[in-house]
């Protein structure tokens, strides 16, 4: 523990303050599920409706997080748990900044959600389960990388050989093997505004 001798300095500026002047209530609304699943595809178009209603939105992409922030992370247990960890901690400042914070990360370990979850207040994480099947996933492949997975070529891909633990009580579920991105978007506008998240919507 390296915090022995600090001491949390209290800013008359808050997450309230900050709340008010942006006209929203800051949250995090939390991707999670396999590569290739569409996590980023909806997470992108979820923004950019958010966008257009008048929110103020980040977006905290896996791939992209991992060019910068956790470029020296790589794909073992212990690297995935340390990229969720400062992943959250990050999302916990975007909602003390007054902001709704998007995230598209694999995220494939239950208890480092709810570390997530647990790092800001009651009712400001929504975990919205991308649940499309691994037969899709590995169908689409995107990127190629199930394809390399299978041939042995990557080591503990989420799916393959390293495992995935899906939410037990995730606040909204979408399959988008059986849904197109614009209906996902609506579904999760619609959990949004009936929940209190949208007020100026
Ligand atoms: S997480 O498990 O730590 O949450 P994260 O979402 O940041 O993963 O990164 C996942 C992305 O990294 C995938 O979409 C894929 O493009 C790429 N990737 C590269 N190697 C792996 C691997 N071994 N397992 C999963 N994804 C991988």
């Amino acid at each position: 523990m390296n915090s022995d001798n600090l001491v949390w300095q209290v800013h008359r500026i808050n997450k309230a303050a900050r709340s008010r002047r942006n006209g929203q209530k800051p949250c995090v609304l939390w991707f999670t599920g396999l590569s290739g699943a569409g996590k980023s595809t909806l997470a992108d178009a979820l923004e950019c409706r958010l966008h257009q209603m008048g929110f103020l939105c980040y977006l905290l992409d896996g791939d992209n997080v991992r060019h910068g922030l956790c470029r020296d992370l790589g794909f073992s247990a212990t690297d995935r748990i340390e990229n969720i960890r400062r992943i959250a901690e990050v999302a916990r400042l975007f909602v003390d900044g007054g902001l709704i914070v998007l995230t598209a990360f694999i995220s494939p370990f239950r208890s480092d959600r709810d570390a997530a979850r647990a790092l800001v207040e009651p009712g400001e994480f929504v975990e919205i389960f991308v649940e499309t099947p691994l037969a899709e996933c590995e169908r689409r492949d995107p990127k190629g990388l199930y394809r390399r997975a299978r041939a042995g070529e990557i080591r503990d891909f989420t799916g393959i050989d390293s495992p995935y633990e899906a939410p037990l009580q995730p606040e909204i579920r979408l399959d988008t093997a059986t849904m197109d991105p614009n209906r996902c978007v609506e579904v999760i506008i619609g959990y949004l505004g009936a929940h209190g998240y949208l007020p100026r919507a």
